[in-house]
């Protein structure tokens, strides 16, 4: 019997909530939004206040405005109400900032935000990264840090850990640990989050999930689209920057971790931290065995032809739109067990998953020896979202013992009836709470830029080249290639 959803939207206390960025491309596509929804479900309370700010000139009537056409443009397919958005939309007010400007006025947010002090309130900077530091010094410097002061970082949090570092430094100069919310949004993902539910309250798979069964482990994240529009922002970072460094090594984490003590968010995080410690380091001589770098060429995805991304950025350009990477973690768990990575833009589909690829089996009963293809364990995360237990049982008939390789499917959209909120929408009302499990704390993400610094020097000194693929493909041949000089590959689907 399908079971519909037993989560419940637990109200939160009424906050201000300033965007800084506010008129940008993840403020209108996401944040606002996501917060629509929350509001539509009653989890967020009328005295709460979202303040845009921007450098843009315009009145919080016309902001209300390019929110909603925002709105619909990002979400075709859904319906809203007028009336219902004209509710949301008093909650919404505008105010021109330059907020990096040493000769700012601060006047107007500051009035805005006078009143009663007692609201959490949260300072979202969806700005570049290296503004970071500057905002929270003005925040501070026009006396907006209340009792109750919280900041939300936007991913990447640099571009090294000397960068990395440097931003910190400088916000941390402001605001403590505790009120500092690093976002990286696949924390916030259903799927993710039952990571951890699926490995330590099912009692099966402790036992095996470790170096003693699993021969290899694969993190893909694959996607369709192209950097388009974004090729500016893209081409300053890359896919090792802009996936791996952050979504990528936290799906690592949670799957390689050792099991928390509790859920709150020190613990998980310190456990998440060993297996950033422990990855074994790229350097300029293992890097070409172990690392493959793509940048797409002209191609079709859904059927359409579609540019190379060099002519998307109408300049040359080495940076890599398709990453692998085989890494290992050093630790008794996983001695000896490969972790396969790879993410790109312009691949063959959108699709996110991890694959845990168990052990042969010691001998083969039949079939003259020939090995039965292994036990996977495969969790979608995206979409078609679901788990997949791939066994080998007997193809049911008369005549001999024949083999067929079938998934146990657990798959979310028939088990469950529930609507699974964006990743913003959870993320936003967990800020609000205060609670700080889903982000990341700053050792964390120096320590996977340290790893990922390795294969930065190791590019930069030319230590692999960058292949080309044909966009709508699944990479350059090398990333195959890599998999295969370990007699493995990639799992394609039964
Ligand atoms: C962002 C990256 O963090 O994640 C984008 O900057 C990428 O380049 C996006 O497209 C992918 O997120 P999702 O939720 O669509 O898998």
């Amino acid at each position: 019997m399908p079971q519909t959803g037993s989560s419940q939207f637990i109200p939160v206390t009424p906050f201000d909530l300033i965007v800084f960025g506010a008129a940008g491309d993840l403020s209108l596509r996401k944040l606002l939004p996501s917060l629509f929804h929350r509001w539509r479900d009653d989890q967020i309370p009328s005295q709460s206040r979202i303040i845009g700010v921007s450098r843009t000139a315009m009145s919080s009537q016309e902001f209300r405005e390019l929110a909603l056409r925002s709105f619909r443009k990002f979400h075709p397919g859904e319906e809203i109400d007028d009336g219902e958005w004209a509710d949301y939309a008093k909650l919404l007010h505008y105010c021109e900032l330059d907020a990096v400007a040493d000769d700012a006025d601060w006047s107007s947010l500051k009035k805005l935000l006078d009143g009663p002090g007692d609201k959490p309130r949260v300072y979202y900077l969806a700005l570049p990264p290296g503004l970071y530091g500057k905002v929270s010094t003005n925040i501070a410097a026009a006396g907006l840090k209340s009792a109750d002061t919280r900041i939300v970082l936007e991913k990447p949090i640099g571009r090294d850990l000397a960068s990395a570092r440097d931003i910190n430094e400088a916000v941390g100069a402001v605001f403590d640990e505790k009120s500092i919310f690093r976002i990286d949004h696949y924390l916030g993902k259903e799927t993710v989050q039952n990571l951890i539910v699926l490995r330590f309250m099912n009692s099966l798979f402790e036992p095996v999930w470790n170096a003693n069964a699993i021969d290899h482990v694969e993190i893909t994240v694959s996607e369709s689209i192209g950097a388009g529009g974004r090729a500016s922002y893209y081409d300053t970072a890359g896919a090792l920057r802009d996936m791996v460094q952050n979504h990528i090594l936290q799906l690592l984490c949670l799957v390689a971790m050792e099991p928390p003590l509790d859920l709150s968010p020190d613990t998980v995080r310190d456990e998440k931290i060993k297996v950033l410690r422990s990855l074994r380091p790229i350097t300029p001589q293992n890097a070409r065995e172990t690392s493959v770098r793509g940048q797409y060429a002209k191609g079709a995805s859904d059927g359409e032809a579609v540019p190379g991304y060099l002519e998307e950025l109408g300049a040359q350009s080495k940076t890599e739109t398709f990453v692998a990477v085989k890494a290992h973690i050093d630790n008794w768990r996983w001695k000896g067990v490969p972790f396969y990575l790879r993410t790109g833009k312009r691949m063959s589909g959108r699709y996110s998953e991890i694959i845990i690829q168990f052990k042969e089996v010691a001998h083969a009963l039949i079939n003259e020896g020939a090995t039965p293809p292994p036990t996977r364990l495969v969790i979608r995360l995206q979409p078609d979202e679901g788990v997949k237990l791939l066994l080998v049982t007997k193809d049911p008939g008369p005549g001999g013992m024949r083999l067929r390789y079938v998934p146990l499917n657990l798959s979310y959209a028939e088990q469950f009836k529930a609507r699974y909120p964006d990743a913003y929408e959870r993320l936003l009302m967990a800020v609000v709470r205060g609670d700080l499990a889903l982000f990341m704390r700053r050792d964390e993400v120096e320590a996977a830029w340290r790893w990922v610094d390795g294969i930065l020097d190791a590019w930069s000194r030319d230590a692999t080249p960058v292949y080309a693929y044909a966009a709508g493909t699944d990479g350059p041949a090398q990333a195959a290639m890599m998999l295969d000089r370990d007699g493995r590959a990639w799992f394609d689907g039964v």
